[in-house]
């Protein structure tokens, strides 16, 4: 099988929202330090009628009848997420009862959880096992679900919710370039659940943009080393011969790189990719961490930096690691240079992210939606570099090929579908007060059960799914509009 990756996509978030704008007022802190200082416009949140488990039947139902898949054609199934509502019975089971309807019980595949990173390994493990010998001929089916919700404070506005499904396959458009990944995995407390009784995490804020910034670093480091390795291969035209070093790849990558050094000239640089996408919590964030792939660039002198950036940035060559995540001139000064950068490879991505949020495992594939939606037409051939980040922490940076593709499964189709424009403009604001007492109403629900909820459906498109009833037993039951 060839080009194994992501066939179709669908995306689901809620219809109620609050404006960015509107939270700095009633949260009575300086104008302009959700929308400028954290990059954000405004935040999707359920309402006591939506969760996890019905944002992903909306998502994976929208999926199958908007590309025609038949749901026997579904062999895996896999979900991303970190909202538990359940601490053994998986989401995945919630969404079979959309394939048992058409006699389809044959489908492997349970949830994954780590933060944010549970979506990634979910399609890690779909792409793998097409590409597996245990490949049985069917798609794989991912659903990243997630409803980000903080405690009173400085986190609050760095919220979101939203699900993504996607089908994955061979003869993707939005291809994996498999040998182009590299992860950065370690132990912090940086951000995590330790209360079961609450879906609010304990966040040190802090600590967690330097986990973030200190994985997009380390990540990156070894992904160029490993692009080197494979373009000398490559290059040498000597795959098959070599092909036993792949199984030592890392330790052989350095020497692999100071050969292609010589051969070439030149290293990986982020000229290399047309798009880097981001796990996006906040904006700002994600500018961050664009300026600081530049940073690696110019300290590993890569083609990326000209003349002009280098005599800005010699002043920092000499920090430590430690202090070029301390130093603000840094962070200025590489913002500042990476600007233009910035404004062709990733700004296109950030549209969804600003708009819904942080959605956690959906927040990368939310950001590479807007790629899609914003520059479909022009996508065929890119490469697209992906950043995906959970704390705790795990990190993983891979490499997508797009090709257009062939209805349905073709960039064009996966725009038409997704439909952003029309999705965003159908929200319905709601002022922060009511934003407010929402949260303190699923504070009360979160882990009860007997009750109903108001059924109140009018806000939601047709065939959004819904939650009616938690019964005594805590049993879940969904309707759909
Ligand atoms: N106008 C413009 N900018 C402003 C203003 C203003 N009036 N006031 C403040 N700012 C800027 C600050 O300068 C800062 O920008 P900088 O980082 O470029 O300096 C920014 O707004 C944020 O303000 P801070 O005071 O630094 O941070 P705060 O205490 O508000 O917390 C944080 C921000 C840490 C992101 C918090 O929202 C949080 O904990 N969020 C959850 C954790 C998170 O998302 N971590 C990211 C990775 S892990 C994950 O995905 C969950």
């Amino acid at each position: 099988v060839k080009n194994v990756g992501i066939l179709a996509m669908a995306i689901y978030f809620p219809p109620s929202c609050v404006q960015q704008e509107a939270l700095e007022v009633y949260d009575g802190i300086s104008k302009g330090k959700y929308t400028i200082g954290l990059g954000q416009d405004c935040m999707a949140f359920c309402t006591e009628v939506e969760d996890i488990i019905s944002m992903s039947l909306t998502a994976v139902n929208s999926l199958l009848e908007k590309y025609q898949i038949d749901p026997k054609q579904i062999g895996r199934l896999e979900v991303g997420s970190e909202t538990i509502l359940d601490k053994s019975k998986s989401i995945k089971t919630f969404l079979m009862q959309i394939f048992e309807e058409h006699g389809n019980t044959d489908i492997e595949g349970v949830d994954s959880t780590n933060a944010c990173y549970g979506g990634t390994a979910a399609l890690f493990n779909c792409v793998n096992w097409v590409e597996s010998n245990s490949w049985d001929g069917r798609y794989g089916l991912v659903v990243c679900t997630d409803s980000a919700v903080y405690a009173e404070g400085p986190a609050r506005p760095t919220g979101g919710a939203a699900a993504i499904a996607m089908l994955v396959g061979p003869d993707a458009p939005i291809a994996f370039e498999s040998k182009l990944r590299a992860s950065h995995m370690a132990h912090a407390y940086d951000f995590y659940k330790p209360n079961l009784a609450s879906e609010y995490p304990v966040v040190d804020g802090k600590l967690s943009q330097t986990c973030y910034l200190m994985a997009v670093d380390s990540c990156y480091k070894h992904f160029c080393s490993k692009c080197a390795l494979l373009i000398i291969l490559l290059s040498f035209d000597v795959l098959l011969l070599c092909k036993p070093l792949f199984i030592g790849l890392v330790d052989f990558s350095k020497k692999a790189h100071c050969l292609y050094e010589k051969f070439e000239g030149k290293q990986f640089s982020i000229n290399d990719t047309d798009y880097v996408v981001f796990h996006s919590p906040y904006n700002k964030l994600v500018q961050k961490s664009f300026a600081r792939l530049m940073y690696n660039d110019f300290l590993r002198n890569a083609s990326s930096i000209n003349e002009d950036a280098k005599g800005k940035l010699a002043p920092f060559s000499s920090l430590s690691i430690d202090e070029s995540y301390q130093s603000r001139d840094l962070e200025k000064v590489s913002q500042q240079i990476a600007k233009p950068l910035y404004d062709e490879k990733v700004q296109p991505t950030t549209l969804i992210p600003k708009q819904i949020g942080n959605t956690y495992t959906a927040s990368l594939y939310s950001a590479f939606v807007s790629l899609i939606d914003s520059k479909h037409t022009s996508l065929a051939g890119n490469r697209v570099i992906m950043f995906s980040y959970g704390s705790g922490f795990t990190a993983t940076m891979f490499s997508l090929r797009l090709n257009e593709g062939q209805h349905p499964f073709s960039l064009s189709n996966i725009a038409a579908v997704i439909n952003v424009a029309d999705k965003l403009e159908s929200r319905h604001e709601f002022p922060p007060e009511k934003f407010v007492e929402t949260l303190k109403l699923m504070e009360q629900r979160y882990g009860a059960n007997d009750f109903v909820t108001s059924k109140d459906t009018s806000l939601l498109a047709p065939g959004t799914y819904y939650l009616t009833e938690v019964d005594s037993l805590y049993r879940r039951f969904y309707a759909k509009k």
